[in-house]
């Protein structure tokens, strides 16, 4: 019957958390996952999360909205016991935080390195292993990270890096992730955008036409993503109808890692 092949697709009765939600591609995460029916937690670092959990929920979606920063791995452990309880249980992470930042190798500061580190690659180490273990013991669970078309090729022209060596450390981590709780039916999975319209993608040169032009011409499909395509590929990955995906990097950037 037709209406049983979207069944799998539906996140009915299911609570998500996710990170990096106070705009940006966090933005059009909520909306998708509220969309197929989950009650969204957004957290973020900053105190506008409150103003976007207020805003989703102004368009129908179950909202909460929670203050943390994700490099606190005993603040993450509090959030995710406290929420466990709240809701009973969290049945989805998005791993969205994240920070970009330019630089050239040979004047790299450790600071910019450690940064990064601590919040891309760290930061969704501790949001993995705290809300994951605990889908470890229900037996249920999925988790995507945001991992970047930065983790698997050197882009350009944009210097980072750091940035780049956490991207490609959140692919790895899932994948090694996937594979080890594949018997207890936590999926693990990363999604890779390629250059998307946001805030971030501002802060490392899309005003400028010439850099613009470089991204452009090396996406074989010619334009920037848009945040509710790679809210779409998580939505999907989060969903059942995605039962059999775990530990992969999907890639969602219009051709530019496949060319
Ligand atoms: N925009 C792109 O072109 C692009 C491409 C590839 C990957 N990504 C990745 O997608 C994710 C979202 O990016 P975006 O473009 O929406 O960026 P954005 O800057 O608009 O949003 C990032 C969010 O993360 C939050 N954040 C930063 N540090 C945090 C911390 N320590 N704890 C909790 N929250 C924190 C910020 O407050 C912000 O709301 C990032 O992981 C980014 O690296 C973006």
């Amino acid at each position: 019957m037709a209406s049983d092949a979207f069944a799998n697709y539906s996140l009915a009765g299911k609570t998500a958390v996710v990170t990096g939600a106070a705009g940006g591609i966090g933005t059009a995460i909520t909306e998708r996952l509220g969309g197929l029916g989950a009650t969204v937690v957004l957290a973020d670092a900053v105190d506008r999360v409150h103003d976007a959990a207020k805003a989703a929920a102004a368009k129908g979606i179950k909202t909460k909205g929670v203050k943390f920063d994700v490099t606190d791995s005993k603040a993450v452990e509090k959030v995710a016991a406290e929420l466990n309880e709240e809701f009973g249980a969290i049945d989805i992470l998005v791993a969205n935080a994240g920070i970009a930042y330019e630089s050239n190798t040979q004047d790299h500061s450790d600071d910019d390195w450690h940064r990064v580190m601590k919040i891309n690659l760290d930061g969704v180490f501790y949001c993995v292993r705290s809300f994951g273990k605990r889908m470890v013991e229900r037996k249920r669970g999925s988790i995507v990270a945001i991992s970047s078309i930065a983790g698997v090729k050197a882009v350009r022209p944009e210097l980072h890096a750091g940035y780049d060596v956490s991207k490609a450390g959140v692919a790895h981590l899932c994948r090694v992730v996937g594979v080890e709780w594949a018997p207890f039916n936590v999926r693990v999975n990363a999604v890779g955008p390629g250059y998307t319209n946001t805030e971030m993608l501002q802060k490392v040169g899309m005003a400028n036409p010439e850099i613009l032009n470089m991204w452009l011409n090396d996406t074989p499909g010619k334009r920037l993503m848009e945040p509710t395509e790679i809210a779409a590929t998580i939505g999907f990955l989060v969903s059942d109808a995605a039962s059999g995906i775990t530990g992969q990097n999907v890639m969602t950037d219009n051709g530019y890692s496949a060319s």
